[in-house]
């Protein structure tokens, strides 16, 4: 299909221009979803992508975006439905070399290179596929907009007349953005309350894990997560992360403990490593990776006046094994445990895990999760998890793990080493 020139300029159409209708006679159908078939990207997105869904994908530069979302449409094109790539930042030689390494083999995914935005929507029209991803978005311009390619009103009115679009025909939308420091160029944070989901790939170029993470989602669940490696052949599934990120984990060394931590649905377990040190120089530092910044200073401040753990004068560094966040209250037992444990230089007994919320008297609170959580410990071989004592804790079976409930912070050392 060809479109003659005033179709051309009235494309990127605003508007929906629908009637009101009763909701009962609307026709919504939670099945209507692509299912990939990469069931940690499936259950990321609440058991595949939505038709007509926009989805954005953020992560740094060169964390594997492209390639995810490469391999995502080569499996749904085998599958026989009609897919689009639209590059802004690679030559089709540089694409169709990473499909070589990845092994796309199918004739209905299509790759197109184009930045023009009017371009775009006319390619999409003519093709019609049924998911479309952009990479990147902050290539995309409109030639309607005076201001420069990638700075933030580009991105947004991109966006925005790609977003209408998919909603108008179902078709599937995912935008790749990257996460940029301040400067020129919009980040994706721009879109996030555009889009109907978003993700975020997490993870360090040093390891090889890869985390997709949910952190906006209309359709699911938020806040769970896929787990890659990355390889020779591009991305595959990690279906057991907990022996994953326990792989390095030091036998007996003091400032190490595991942390069942509930990501999304799943429980995970985590190493949460700590080095307190006294300082030597200056202001006392405190350096996190992985957990809040804050929480670690509350947790000193706490270790300190209820237990008289004097950490005024140390430097403190917490850091989560393998690149993963951690935000859930229930890791500061785990974090604190990792601080008791380096600045007494005891080593914490090995088959030991810890969870809990801790609050500014020392109390220990109750978390959810309990039981998933303890499962999964005993799962990957743990003998003993200290919980918060509640009730809760009567559903948790005892018999191959061995449950310790405690109050208050002050009854953690009897139990850790
Ligand atoms: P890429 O998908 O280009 O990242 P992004 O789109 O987020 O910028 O991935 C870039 C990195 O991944 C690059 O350093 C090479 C590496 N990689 C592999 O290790 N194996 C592979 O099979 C592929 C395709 C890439
Ligand atoms: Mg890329």
């Amino acid at each position: 299909e060809q479109l003659n020139e005033t179709d051309r300029h009235s494309l990127p159409q605003t508007a929906f221009r629908e009637k009101p209708l009763p909701i009962d006679s609307i026709e919504a159908d939670e099945r209507d979803r692509h299912v990939i078939g990469i069931t940690e990207m499936d259950r990321v997105l609440g058991g595949g992508i939505v038709r007509g869904s926009a989805i954005l994908i953020g992560g740094d530069p060169g964390i594997g975006k492209s390639t995810l979302l490469l391999q995502v449409l080569d499996k749904l094109a085998v599958k026989g439905s009609r897919v689009l790539y639209i590059s802004g930042e690679e030559s089709s030689r540089q694409i169709k070399l990473r499909g070589v390494r990845i092994g796309t083999s199918s004739k209905n995914l299509l790759v197109l290179v184009e930045v023009s935005l009017e371009n775009i929507l006319e390619q999409i029209i003519a093709i019609k596929p049924e998911i479309v991803v952009i990479d990147s978005i902050q290539t995309v311009f409109s030639e309607n907009l005076s201001s420069a390619p990638g700075s933030v009103s580009q991105v947004r009115e991109a966006s925005e007349k790609l977003i209408v679009f998919s909603k108008k025909t179902g078709t599937s939308l995912f935008l790749i953005g990257h996460v940029t420091k301040e400067g020129s160029i919009a980040g994706p944070r721009v879109l996030e309350h555009m889009v109907d989901t978003v993700l975020y790939f997490e993870g360090d170029s040093g390891h090889a894990f890869r985390i997709i993470r949910g952190v906006k989602n209309r359709y699911g669940p938020t806040n769970e997560i896929g787990v890659f490696e990355m390889g020779e052949k591009g991305l595959t599934e990690v279906s057991n992360p907990s022996a994953l990120f326990l792989l390095e984990k030091p036998h007996s060394s003091p400032g190490s403990i595991v942390v069942p931590s509930m990501e999304g649905t799943r429980p995970i377990l985590v190493e949460v490593q700590s080095l307190v040190n006294e300082t030597t120089f200056g202001i006392p530092r405190r350096t996190t990776i992985g957990v809040d910044h804050n929480r670690v200073s509350l947790l000193a401040a706490v270790l300190d006046k209820v237990c008289g753990f004097h950490l005024g004068n140390h430097d403190i560094f917490i850091n989560v094994a393998g690149g993963v966040k951690l935000r859930e209250p229930a890791v500061d037992l785990g974090i604190l445990s990792a601080m008791v444990s380096s600045f007494l230089n005891r080593t914490i007994d090995p088959g030991t895990v810890v969870c809990g919320e801790v609050g500014l008297t020392g109390e220990i609170r109750g978390i959810g999760q309990m039981e998933s959580r303890a499962k999964e410990a005993a799962r990957m071989g743990f003998t003993r998890c200290i919980m918060p004592k509640s009730g809760a804790l009567n559903n948790v079976s005892g018999k191959k793990i061995n449950i310790i409930g405690i109050n208050n912070i002050k009854e953690l050392t009897d139990h850790l080493f």
